[in-house]
């Protein structure tokens, strides 16, 4: 199997494998790789390539123990999940395995990081979190799993989900007594890859003491979302915080932090909008809003790759033709003719020379994102009304301006809340750039 195939063999809750291309587009090819949220590991896995020194944690002891017996033990791994989807057998094997004299010895086993993972624990795991319905499987916080009872929504008549659902192509049936052998190629090649990755249980704190130098580090944090604090009033939001203080502290490292959009205030980042379009796992909320920052450190975006702003200052120095004084300069006292209100012909003006706030590039984009730059408006709710202030507008080429007003392209799909969470920030920080602009020019006229 090719390392581009290589993908977990469970479904996860937060799992980023379709954000994997863009964040590696920014990642590069660091020589340190580190991934302290890494439940279905799905960033590692995408990689283009392994790095030379890549470690993985996560505080869930199934999740470390997983990855770790597959590394050391697929075979027995395999064996152990190689079972037809049974709804009896689904509490029983629950049961066993969140009985806590099991897992806290679990947990003590996994403190030495050479510890090679107990296959039997793993592969129940795994044929559980493939079969189970939601998220929630061994996990005793979850709504509906009072008493550390696996939620009873899983039914024997459905096929299930990962190994046991879609083998590589193959649907099993549920009796059919298949060998599994795709499945178990499939976790060999994953074994493979994961020989020379360091696995950790705990703490994402304790990744980061595997950080040996600045050179070329990428580290990619997927916390627990603020929002989800109060369905596992598990601190999410006091974790998240402080990932995001040790992330501002090392922006000189290639980082990427994800979360909601406005979740955090990093100065200096660049933002990547993406949507799954569809709702998390056992959620009402839908995950359109995420976002992805990006440290200084991190590469540009490939052309057209991306949506992505920059909050770095990229005002008049980034400026190419001369400003025209006559039609700028404060002497003349009334740059601005207000025709309308909300009107601001100064503000449109200075827009046309800012960066495409969808491709990232002044001038001409990228073929993907064609014609002039534009001032497109932003209207709050689709529907007839008032043309907004100026005030409310973005740069955008010509052929992300279609697509933002016709909904198609890079917008397709996206709902009114989505397109104004994204575009809320941006014009925030137009403004202010703008302000700024203004400021530094009435100071340079004084002068
Ligand atoms: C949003 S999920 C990460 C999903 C992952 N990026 C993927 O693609 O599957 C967050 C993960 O953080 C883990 N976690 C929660 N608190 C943690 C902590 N304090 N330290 C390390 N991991 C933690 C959870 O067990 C969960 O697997
Ligand atoms: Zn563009």
């Amino acid at each position: 199997m090719s390392a581009a195939a290589l993908k977990a063999p469970f479904p996860y809750f937060g799992g980023k494998s379709s954000a994997a291309v863009d964040v590696w587009d920014r990642l590069g090819r660091p020589k340190q790789y580190i991934e302290p949220f890494c439940g279905s590991a799905a960033m590692l896995l995408a990689a283009p390539e392994p790095a030379s020194l890549e470690v993985i944690g996560d505080q869930n002891f199934y999740v470390a123990n997983f990855w770790r017996a597959l590394k050391f033990h697929p075979d027995e791994v395999w064996s152990w999940q190689d079972y037809p989807v049974s709804h009896v057998d689904l509490f029983a094997r629950h049961r066993w395995l969140t009985e806590p004299s099991r897992t806290a010895a679990l947990r003590d086993a996994l403190v030495d990081a050479d510890w090679p993972g107990d296959p039997k624990i793993a592969g129940w795991w795994l044929w559980g979190q493939c079969c189970w319905i939601g998220s929630g499987w061994c996990d005793p916080r979850r709504p509906g799993n009072a008493g550390g009872e696996p939620r009873s929504d899983s039914d024997v008549s459905d096929s299930g989900r990962g190994t046991q659902a879609a083998s590589l192509g193959q649907i099993p049936h549920v009796s059919d007594g298949s060998s599994g052998e795709p499945v178990r190629q499939w976790l060999t090649a994953l074994s493979r890859r994961l020989q020379r990755v360091r696995i950790v249980h705990g703490d994402w704190s304790r990744c980061l003491n595997h950080h040996y130098g600045d050179t070329e580090t990428a580290v990619f944090l997927d916390p627990p979302y603020k929002a989800y604090e109060k369905l596992y009033s598990s601190g999410a939001a006091a974790i998240a915080d402080a990932v995001a203080d040790w992330a501002r502290a090392h922006g000189r490292l290639r980082v990427a932090l994800c979360g909601h959009v406005g979740d955090y205030d990093m100065p200096g980042w660049t933002v990547h909008a993406w949507s799954r379009g569809r709702l998390t796992y056992g959620g009402d909320k839908t995950t359109d809003d995420e976002c992805i920052w990006f440290s200084p450190a991190c590469l540009r975006p490939s052309p057209g790759r991306t949506i992505w702003r920059c909050s770095v200052k990229r005002t008049a120095l980034k400026r190419r033709t001369p400003l025209k004084a006559k039609r700028w300069g404060i002497k003349y006292k009334s740059p601005r003719r207000l025709t309308r209100p909300g009107a601001d012909s100064g503000y449109i003006h200075w827009l046309h020379s800012q960066p495409c706030c969808v491709c990232g590039n002044e001038g001409t984009g990228p073929a993907s994102c064609w014609g002039e730059i534009q001032a497109s408006h932003i209207r709050k709710q689709t529907g007839l009304g008032l043309k907004p202030p100026d005030r409310q507008t973005l740069a955008m080429h010509q052929g992300a301006h279609e697509d933002w007003e016709q909904r198609k392209g890079v917008f397709a799909g996206w709902a009114d809340g989505t397109r104004w969470a994204w575009a809320a920030p941006l014009i925030a920080e137009s403004n202010e750039a703008y302000d700024r602009y203004c400021a530094a020019r009435a100071r340079k006229v004084a002068a």
